[in-house]
């Protein structure tokens, strides 16, 4: 708390005296660079000063700016920045990315402190662009860009002129001594650095200056965790509140505000949520999936053969489908081998249950031939068995039932041919009988269930970074992941693993249909995922236009498929399916926290315009990028704005002081414009734990977003499953294995406000004890009215280190029963395991309640009437 007030009092401080310094000089040096030590990941840096010797640095490594281009990890990097002011009124910023692409980045900005998006055109196909310069020629009005090339077919210097930073002449090879060479060297500190020099008025340092101290402020904000609680409330004693909730100040919110967001991230699919036992049935694993790094994770990949009497051999020719074209034949010399799969870390199976298994065959050899599947344990002995008669020399589906005589969770399935010879086998499947609503191919009942017991809304699917891809040929199309599942088109996972694409669109909208979701399919807006490392260069390209005609009809397609009668083409494919009756598909997510470029923009408003003048009833989420500021979050809602989108979805992963800090973010918010789809959030403590502070951080935010319920319509946590094991993010909303399914503290955040939401907003006036703004900011309070149940909600958080006795008015609501139900969740802040705790407790038009500390409160008052 110290701190912080000495923060603040520096922050005001110095912002003073550099606003109102009556010695402040006219004007300054300014020094653009960035820094070789970090390779460039740490962007772009400034430094200051008065007379070109002395340097003072904005901010140590205070970054205003970060490369976007290419993957995370690897790239992202700014070599060699050159900023020219423009003649335009604006900045401009050019780099090289790394010495292998022949793209320069350009961004530019009015103020240095915020930037329009990145863009990097392609200058020089087949070789570098080092060590970019840029001079705007006053005569010819247009920017001149130079760079160096040492590879390709000719090395040497280039040079490209544009008018506008949009379309750029082809290359021209110039001589050496042609390029202005005007980066400086400076030194900074102890160091030297290479950099372009301006001479600016002070207004834009003092400007600089005041941004950066502004962000270390908001740093210093999102850093405050519970761990300094003893410190930041040593003199904190419990504390006393009123809530008077104003029956009369009420507002209409959403009724969809909570749902879920399923990605196949973490194995949320193959191997969680999808019910297959059988790992890679289709043979289709490869290499690539794990770009190579698993040199086992091939087609054979969880597939062995048992015994020395049998071989097996992965073939195409003569496939199954083409879009399915690997399969194995297995030759057995001696009766007793066979083949075997390990499911995914094992197979459960439970002692009494049924499970059907079916295969593809292909005798090639004569007559017929047995085939003994069965269920064996660790032990090797048969755990439940069937035999299977393999009677054609062409693909043939083969099927029966294998009742399971033990539970366990860790059986292997092995197919055992009775008689010597060959057999092609391929989407060999061993799926248990109870799945979710018993559908066939359908869902693991538990997870199934757990994800239901929130009630969430909706469900957005199937991504995310898996809706928009690695690179233009991995992204998700939904057409590959319908009809009979030996057609459906297996996918490289770009979390690196494999989609068979068995949990399809089908699957999907049944589950929604089955919840009382609303689905929210998203489909790409005609661009990859910007940290693409597949295919290229790794930044965010496009359809290319020639085909985005076809791409765009698949769109319309989606649509018609969910929501045209039986008659109609893709109506008819989900008839036949067995859903004749439309799904009422209302939402449609396009595009994925994309760079907000000239590339996305054409693509998503050809996509777009189609959908809205096809089917307008269709509300089209467009996105605003991957944070909650900066250049694609501004671009995104400028864009949005100019379209009139009905919504737009947004996402930000936030240590918890973010959410203790921004609970005012939504109420900022223009009621005029798109409304909002926070389509992914989570509190991230460091080492990723979800535990009470987490939790409690989420769950305050949500009171604020319920408050907000008029502009923000729908909310999700993100991610939502993780298998242990496989996980590639943390936090998660639901861990599980083979057996179990553990729902975490903020699962039950979010089924307290899923299972108790409103869709109307009370006021409500809270009271502390002690007023200081840290207390303040750590109590939340939403009341909110079902108008179906006529119940009134009333949440309360307390994530403060101290009890608060609450008196809780409810006058203006008129006649309240004397009883309520309360949950409560709470735990010291780095519990992982508390579960909520539900009991009646007495409730009048004013009583009093204790929030215990670290605490989330919920009380459902029935309606009197
Ligand atoms: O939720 C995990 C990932 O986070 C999503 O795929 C992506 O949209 C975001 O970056």
């Amino acid at each position: 708390m110290i701190k912080r007030l000495l923060l603040v009092a520096m922050l005001l401080g110095v912002t003073h005296s550099l606003w109102a310094q009556a010695s402040a000089p006219d004007s300054a040096y300014l020094v653009a660079y960035s820094d070789t030590q970090g390779q460039g990941r740490n962007g772009l840096l400034f430094a200051w000063s008065l007379d070109r010797q002395s340097w003072h640095t904005i901010g140590a490594g205070h970054v205003f700016m970060y490369c976007d281009y290419g993957t995370w990890g690897g790239e992202k990097r700014m070599i060699d920045p050159f900023l020219l002011e423009g003649p335009d009124g604006w900045w401009h910023c050019v780099w090289s990315v790394n010495d292998r692409d022949g793209v320069v980045a350009h961004a530019m900005s009015q103020n240095l402190i915020d930037w329009r998006p990145q863009a990097y055109p392609m200058l020089n196909p087949g070789g570098h662009c080092l060590q970019p310069e840029m001079f705007y020629d006053g005569g010819q009005r247009e920017f001149v860009i130079s760079w160096l090339s040492q590879a390709g077919e000719d090395p040497g210097v280039y040079q490209t002129t544009t008018p506008n930073l949009k379309v750029y002449s082809d290359k021209q090879a110039i001589a050496e001594d042609q390029r202005l060479d005007v980066r400086q060297e400076v030194q900074i500190e102890d160091r030297i650095f290479s950099g372009t020099v301006h001479r600016v008025s002070w207004s834009v340092i003092r400007d600089l200056l005041q941004a950066q101290q502004l962000a270390a402020y908001h740093v210093q904000q999102e850093q405050e965790t519970t761990d300094q609680d003893p410190v930041r409330f040593e003199r904190l004693r419990p504390m006393e509140a009123t809530v008077t909730v104003k029956g009369k100040e009420r507002k209409t919110i959403s009724n969809e505000l909570i749902g879920v967001f399923f990605e196949d991230i973490n194995y949320a699919a193959d191997g969680g949520l999808y019910a297959e036992l059988v790992q890679n049935r289709g043979f289709e694993y490869q290499l690539h999936d794990k770009k190579g790094r698993d040199r086992g994770w091939t087609a054979m990949k969880a597939w062995s053969v048992s015994g020395d009497g049998a071989e097996v051999k992965i073939e195409t020719e003569s496939p199954l489908h083409e879009n399915n074209p690997h399969y194995a034949v297995l030759t057995v010399e001696q009766v007793g081998s066979g083949l075997v799969n390990e499911g995914f870390d094992g197979i459960p199976v439970q002692a009494g249950e049924q499970y059907d298994v079916s295969f593809f065959a292909r005798n090639l050899g004569r007559g017929k031939r047995a085939i003994l599947v069965r269920l064996i344990n660790d032990a090797g002995q048969s755990c439940g068995e069937v035999t299977v008669t393999v009677t054609s020399s062409d693909w043939k589906k083969v099927e029966a039932v294998l009742t399971a005589n033990q539970t366990i969770t860790d059986a292997r399935l092995e197919l055992v041919p009775q008689a010597t010879g060959l057999t092609a086998l391929d989407m060999i499947s061993l799926f248990p009988q109870k799945t979710f609503k018993g559908h066939k191919n359908g869902l693991r009942t538990d997870l199934a269930q757990c994800v239901a017991d929130l009630h969430p809304r909706f469900v957005r699917f199937p991504g995310g970074c898996v809706a928009h891809g690695d690179g233009l040929h991995n992204i998700y199309n939904w057409k590959d992941t319908i009809g009979p599942l030996e057609a459906r088109k297996p996918l490289r996972n770009l979390w690196g693993y494999h989609q068979s694409m068995g949990l399809g669109y089908f699957e999907y909208f049944q589950y929604c249909e089955d919840i009382g979701a609303q689905p929210v399919p998203v489909v790409a807006a005609g661009v990859p995922c910007q940290n693409s490392s597949d295919g290229g260069a790794g930044q965010q390209c496009g359809i290319p236009m020639e085909e985005m005609d076809d791409y765009v009809q698949d769109v319309l397609d989606l649509i018609e498929w969910a929501n045209g009668d039986a008659t109609t083409t893709w109506g008819r494919k989900r008839a036949e399916a067995g859903h004749p009756d439309p799904f009422n598909l209302k939402y449609l997510g396009v595009g994925n926290e994309d760079l907000i470029t000239e590339i996305f923009k054409e693509r998503f408003a050809m996509i777009y315009q189609a959908v809205t003048e096809q089917y307008p009833d269709i509300v089209v989420i467009g996105t605003v990028g991957p944070f909650f500021e900066g250049s694609d979050y501004e671009e995104g809602w400028r864009f949005a704005t100019e379209l009139g989108l009905a919504m737009v979805d947004e996402h930000y992963y936030r240590p918890p002081g973010w959410f203790i800090h921004n609970q005012d973010y939504y109420d900022k918010y223009d009621r005029s414009k798109s409304k909002v789809y926070l389509g992914e959030y989570a509190g991230h403590l460091s080492g990723r734990p979800n535990n009470i502070e987490t939790a409690l951080s989420e769950a305050l935010y949500l009171t604020a977003v319920e408050r907000n319920g008029d502009v923000v319509h729908m909310a999700s946590y993100a991610p939502m499953l993780a298998k242990h094991g496989h996980t590639q993010w943390n936090p998660d909303l639901i861990y599980f294995n083979n057996a179990e399914v553990h729902p975490t503290v903020g699962y039950y955040v979010q089924q307290m406000f899923g299972q108790n939401s409103g869709d109307t907003y009370l006021a409500s006036q809270v009271t502390l004890s002690n007023r200081s703004e840290d207390v303040r900011k750590r109590v939340g309070v939403s009341v909110v009215q079902d108008s179906q149940t006529g119940d009134t909600l009333v949440k309360l958080v307390n994530m403060l280190p101290v009890d608060v006795t609450t008196k809780v008015i409810l006058e203006e609501l008129g006649e309240i029963p004397s009883s309520a139900t309360q949950i409560v969740l709470m735990g010291d802040p780095d519990d992982r395991g508390a579960k909520p705790v539900s009991r009646e407790v007495e409730v009048a038009q004013e009583f009093e309640i204790t929030l215990s500390k670290y605490s989330f409160t919920l009380i459902r008052i029935e309606d009197a009437g």
